[in-house]
């Protein structure tokens, strides 16, 4: 059973060493380290060696060929900041590689129940010097600055010299490739390095961002049991301690102990990163462990997802979910970017993808962090606002399509700016927050500012025609369809979102007249406005084919040709790398889930056999080409009752980096898709969805499953599912009754661990 917390890879290939540099990344949510070797690789080998903290960045200039109004003049970049990853062992003036010697053993690992990746080695020199080596790293879950690695050394034929070389580098750069839009074209050297110390055997680097100027530092210090001793070797970009171990066959330990410290969060970083070190210093590496896995333990109490009959998925939902906790922005200013903390690609941007794809996991499994997420958006209101007027509205707030700090960073409009639907995200994700949560106090002091301004930019870029409410020139999810007149997705969720718009606004002036007064006064909210908000959403105009009998996915979506898919060998997937926009644009081809996905989010808007004709006519359209369609199309099949094409796209999703199945994991992992993955299983397979005061499930074990468990938190409650061939069995713990629906079926649980059970008649 260990392995089914256990990731492994012992590949020394090329083409596997930079995907897996990105599969065992560690990361904490604020700091983030690739899984290089210690020691790197052969010169010649490519490498992406990198280290990331969560909403650095660097502000660099867009060039633009022809610039418009209106378009962003700059945008933030993650930086790949100090490398505190060096370490090399030598032995009799040979240096340890894997790629020299010979190698008796390799094997390397995740731990995703204890929290840490290893590399267990034995090597033989050139020479014939035997080496045994265990070297385990962790980003510290518990003291979020904290990146430690631990070397176990044992000399296995001789007891002579071993040194150890350990190395804090400022001379970084960040990755480009000037041939794949995913990743960054330009901009690769970033940080300069303006202070080098070594002081009292602490080693200490600062670096500076130039234009932005943002500092970060990293203070390190050693502990190795064997130590002869100490020197220390500097120049103007790196600090080095070379540490000499007594002769003789005992086995040697040593632990770095690197704690990184940034401007955006710390006055003083230099000063503060001292001081937790010489507090994070006194643990040792052993104790550190220990904290990773009291961690891991509770949040795998709830997060956890088991299934009985499938090994290698089990292992594919585990790593989606450990990587979305060591994604996870811990404070207010930082999200999930696209990659996570594991690479560069996507910029380090944050998306619509944290609202609509991995908030969902935490709003219903660690609402603290859900909150937090959720806040960052907030934080970023005022350049909401900002952009809103440089877009040309008057009021409201118009969130940037990708962004580290809140500003703008899309320079292709048509598929970035023009995605307005995140403004229906954003608000989307605080109500089903509260809906789930039923947490006023977060709506009063945070949501409720946010669904108001949001709603705002509807009024803003609609208007009413015949009686209709109706969106023009925008884009849906689907990237493959550019600047529209009313995508029925985004219309759909402006709807929702003017609607919940006005019913906030009804709920807390009942019950908050207070603060709603002070509120509207700040932000120049009227009544009128409120029920403008009211009538647009209840006129709201969303396509529908009466041929087809399926919602248009905008107004001229279905009167374009079909994309020829007959004629398109493989090789020109993704279409993107490939076609110029214009030809993509002209045809009915879909990057993405979008009707389908819309037809999940808010799902009383369309009946029944819209949405399977809708998901029958589309999916024969859709590429997939991003990785955010599969689980859109897995739960959707669900719904329907196509269940083995459901397991089918729960497959892609769940293992899609573990297997590297879009071919760019050596970027960084997916993280919307590893939300996507937690998603099929409980909104696709268990049916599960938050309704406004009630949560219904709809359970349907894949029949490859004997069974499958799942638990979440539900006002309060805490609810464990156990999805078995004929029944399901719901346990339920509460102070207060819950409502909850079992395949229409209600019930009214409360007290400890009620025990309901549903026997499937189908
Ligand atoms: C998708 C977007 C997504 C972005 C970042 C793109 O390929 O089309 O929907 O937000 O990737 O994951």
């Amino acid at each position: 059973m260990r392995n089914r917390w256990i990731i492994s890879d012992n590949s020394l290939q090329i083409k596997d060493l930079l995907k897996n540099e990105s599969i065992f990344n560690v990361a904490n949510g604020y700091l983030g380290v690739r899984g290089n070797f210690e020691e790197g690789y052969p010169e010649s080998y490519p490498t992406i060696r990198g280290t990331y903290i969560n909403a650095f960045y660097e502000k660099v200039s867009i060039a633009y060929g022809e610039k418009a109004y209106g378009f962003p003049e700059t945008m933030q970049k993650i930086v790949n900041v100090i490398d505190s990853q060096t370490v090399n062992i030598m032995i009799d003036g040979e240096k340890f590689s894997l790629f020299d010697g010979t190698i008796k053993s390799f094997n390397r690992f995740l731990d995703m129940d204890k929290g840490f990746y290893k590399r267990e080695i034995w090597w033989v020199s050139p020479k014939g010097k035997e080496l045994k080596m265990e070297i385990t790293r962790l980003a510290s879950l518990k003291y979020l600055e904290l990146y430690a690695i631990n070397y176990r050394i044992e000399k296995v034929n001789f007891d002579g010299d071993v040194t150890i070389e350990s190395v804090i580098n400022g001379d970084v750069s960040n990755y480009t490739d000037a041939n794949d839009p995913r990743v960054a074209a330009g901009h690769s050297h970033i940080l300069s390095v303006s202070c080098v110390n070594e002081d009292k055997n602490i080693l200490q680097l600062t670096a500076k961002t130039q234009t932005s100027k943002e500092a970060v530092v990293v203070t390190t210090k050693h502990q190795c049991n064997e130590e002869e001793s100490v020197s220390y070797e500097k120049d103007e970009k790196s600090v080095k301690a070379i540490i000499k171990t007594k002769l003789g066959k005992e086995v040697i330990e040593f632990t770095k102990y690197n704690v990184y410290t940034d401007s955006r969060r710390y006055e003083n970083p230099k000063q503060s990163g001292r001081e937790i070190l010489e507090k994070l210093s006194l643990y040792s590496f052993e104790d550190l462990l220990k904290e990773q896995e009291n961690y891991l333990k509770e949040f795998w109490k709830i997060a956890d997802i088991s299934i009985e009959g499938d090994e290698k998925l089990q292992q594919g939902i585990r790593f989606n979910l450990y990587e979305l906790l060591q994604a996870v922005g811990k404070d207010s200013i930082s999200n999930i970017s696209a990659k996570g903390l594991s690479g560069e690609g996507y910029e380090g941007h944050y998306f619509w993808d944290t609202e609509i794809y991995i908030l969902p996991f935490f709003t219903l499994c660690y609402p603290q962090l859900a909150k937090q997420l959720l806040k960052y958006r907030y934080t970023t209101l005022d350049y909401a606002r900002k952009r809103a007027k440089e877009l040309g509205h008057k009021k409201g707030a118009a969130y940037p399509w990708r962004t580290i700090i809140g500003e703008e960073c899309s320079s292709y409009f048509p598929a970035g700016t023009a995605q307005y639907h995140i403004n229906g995200d954003i608000a989307y994700s605080y109500i089903q927050y509260f809906l789930a949560t039923g947490d006023m106090e977060f709506i009063k002091e945070f949501g409720a500012e946010v669904v108001f301004e949001t709603a705002r930019i509807w009024l803003e870029i609609g208007h009413f025609h015949k009686g209709r409410f109706r969106i023009d020139a925008v884009t849906g999810p689907d990237e493959y369809t550019a600047i529209v007149n009313n995508n029925y997705y985004t219309n759909v969720l402006a709807k929702y979102n003017l609607k919940w718009a006005a019913k906030l606004y009804e709920l807390l002036k009942e019950k908050e007249g207070n603060l709603l007064r002070k509120l509207c006064e700040r932000i120049q909210l009227s009544e009128e406005e409120i029920q403008a908000f009211d009538e647009a959403a209840k006129a709201m105009y969303l396509p529908y084919d009466e041929n087809l009998k399926i919602n248009a996915q905008d107004d001229t979506f279905l009167k374009k040709a079909v994309w020829n898919f007959k004629d398109t060998p493989k090789d020109k997937y993704p279409l993107l790398l490939n076609y110029h926009p214009l030809t993509i644009y002209r045809y009915q081809v879909l990057k993405q889930a979008d009707t389908v996905l819309a037809h999940f989010l808010v799902e009383d808007e369309a009946d029944f056999n819209t949405i399977k004709n809708s998901y029958d006519y589309y999916e024969k359209i859709t590429t997939h080409d991003s990785s955010l369609s599969c689980a859109a199309y897995s739960i959707m099949a669900s719904k329907i009752g196509y269940a083995e094409k459901a397991y089918e796209y729960f497959i892609e999703t769940s293992r899609l980096d573990l297997d590297d199945t879009h071919g760019n994991t050596k970027d960084g992992v997916h993280t919307a898709n590893m939300g996507g993955t937690w998603m099929a299983i409980v909104y696709g397979f268990a049916g599960l969805r938050i309704k406004e005061d009630y949560i219904s499930l709809d359970p349907k074990l894949p029949a490859m499953w004997k069974e499958l468990v799942f638990r979440f938190l539900y006002r309060g409650a805490e609810i464990k599912v156990h999805m078995r061939k004929d029944c399901t069995e719901v346990s339920v713990r509460s102070k207060v009754p819950v409502r909850l629906k079992i395949k229409e079926v209600e019930y009214n649980p409360v007290g400890d661990w009620q025990v309901l059970i549903k026997n499937d008649e189908a």
